[in-house]
């Protein structure tokens, strides 16, 4: 009988999700599309690897196991899978088209939506991912300051611009390479001795699982202005999330350009740039910036319904209370137990499980994919980012 969450007395069988593992592994290099969901990041021969469906914050996996899920696809459902008010929205939307050949009014509703609840969002694009608005951001910076050098801290995507710091950048061109410079988070100095007047952008996550210390964000925000750089914030994660209007109006710091998916629309495929006019008018004629789905309607019919739904039930505040809930939970929970070597890191918002690697540290973050429900837990996997309980069964 497959395992459910309120009685797991043993690890779930998931003889299914392997048998569909091996079929991948002769077609799909890498076997996934989306590294965090990958079984790099999953205890082998435990965890599951293929979910069939789900509702609300609950997962049911190939085997017909259910977990709750404290991933939440990674972040683009934070108000809970197959969420009515979303859905409903989508299915009247298909009923009238997905893509058509001209544009469509709901383009126009969407970006007035985002810039009243957004700071500085005086203009808005659509794309489909986060790397596309990202790579948006830093061309437009760059032809905005006339300058090309960008200063990066963190993941931003898979894009050469992007990559070029990793050690997997095979097949980005050196002279691409040469132009992008890793900073580190908290750590202004890391900043201040790289930037200077060839630098056409700073872009970071405004937070990861630290809080900025030591006015961290304004003094990048002052460089930033001091040296001619623009400022992106790249809110994939803290966008919609830390606040209705995210990481620039929790902090109180306005960023000149910012970028925002996950989130957003609830699963839906859509990401959005967003910035000072003058920076985006740039994309009038002379930074190119076009892609045939970026105006399908099915997503940006889930951003509305989102973004209300986000807005009218608090959800933010909803995320901070119960993530801190877990946090804590957690923690005690751990201390209990003398796991000393486990801790959950982060804020309410966008958390993560940490497991040491080695004795007496906490170098490896590990990511939990589930933690069975009532029964202690059994099945902790990798990755556990700021995916929330749907709010509506305040779990
Ligand atoms: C902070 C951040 N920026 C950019 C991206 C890229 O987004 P996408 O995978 O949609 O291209 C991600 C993806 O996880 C991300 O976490």
């Amino acid at each position: 009988m497959p395992n459910g969450v309120r009685s797991n007395p043993d690890f779930p069988s998931v003889e299914r999700s392997e048998a569909i593992y091996n079929r991948a592994k002769q077609k799909i290099p890498s076997v996934t599309q989306t590294l965090a969901k990958g079984p790099t990041q999953y205890i082998k021969g435990v965890a599951p690897k293929y979910i069939e469906r789900a509702k609300g914050c609950r997962v049911w996996d190939v085997d017909g196991n259910e977990y709750l899920d404290f991933n939440m696809a990674i972040g683009p459902v934070s108000l809970g899978y197959c969420y009515p008010r979303v859905d409903e929205a989508i299915k009247a939307q298909l009923e009238k088209g997905i893509t058509f050949s001209l544009m469509h009014p709901i383009e126009v509703e969407v970006a007035e939506l985002v810039s009243s609840v957004v700071p500085n969002a005086e203009r808005i694009r659509y794309s489909k991912t986060g790397c596309d608005v990202t790579s948006a951001a830093i061309r437009l910076a760059r032809a905005f300051t006339r300058r090309d050098g960008i200063l990066a801290c963190g993941y931003h995507g898979w894009h050469d611009w992007a990559i070029a710091t990793t050690d997997r950048n095979r097949g980005i061109p050196g002279s691409v390479r040469a132009l992008t410079s890793a900073f580190n988070y908290n750590d202004i100095d890391s900043l201040a001795t790289q930037i200077d007047d060839k630098t056409a952008a700073v872009i970071l996550e405004p937070m990861l699982f630290e809080f900025p210390k030591d006015d961290f964000l304004l003094k990048v925000c002052d460089l930033c202005a001091k040296k001619g750089a623009l400022l992106i914030f790249d809110e994939m994660w803290t966008g919609f999330r830390l606040a209705l209007g995210g990481a620039q109006e929790f902090f109180g710091v306005r960023a000149d350009l910012a970028t925002f998916s996950k989130a957003v629309a609830n699963g839906m495929p859509l990401s959005v740039l967003a910035g000072r006019a003058d920076v985006m008018s740039l994309l009038e004629k002379d930074v190119f910036f076009y892609t045939t789905f970026g105006g399908e309607a099915l997503s940006l019919a889930a951003a509305v319904a989102t973004i209300g739904e986000l807005k009218d039930k608090f959800v933010p505040t909803v995320l901070q209370r119960t993530g801190a809930r877990l946090i804590e939970g957690y923690n005690a929970l751990a201390r209990e137990l003398s796991m000393d070597y486990t801790q959950c890191i982060g804020m309410g918002a966008r958390s993560m499980v940490g497991v040491a690697e080695a004795r007496n540290s906490l170098a490896g973050h590990a990511r939990a994919l589930v933690l069975p429900f009532g029964g202690g837990y059994r099945l902790h996997a990798r990755g556990l980012p700021g995916g929330a309980p749907n709010p509506e069964e305040g779990c």
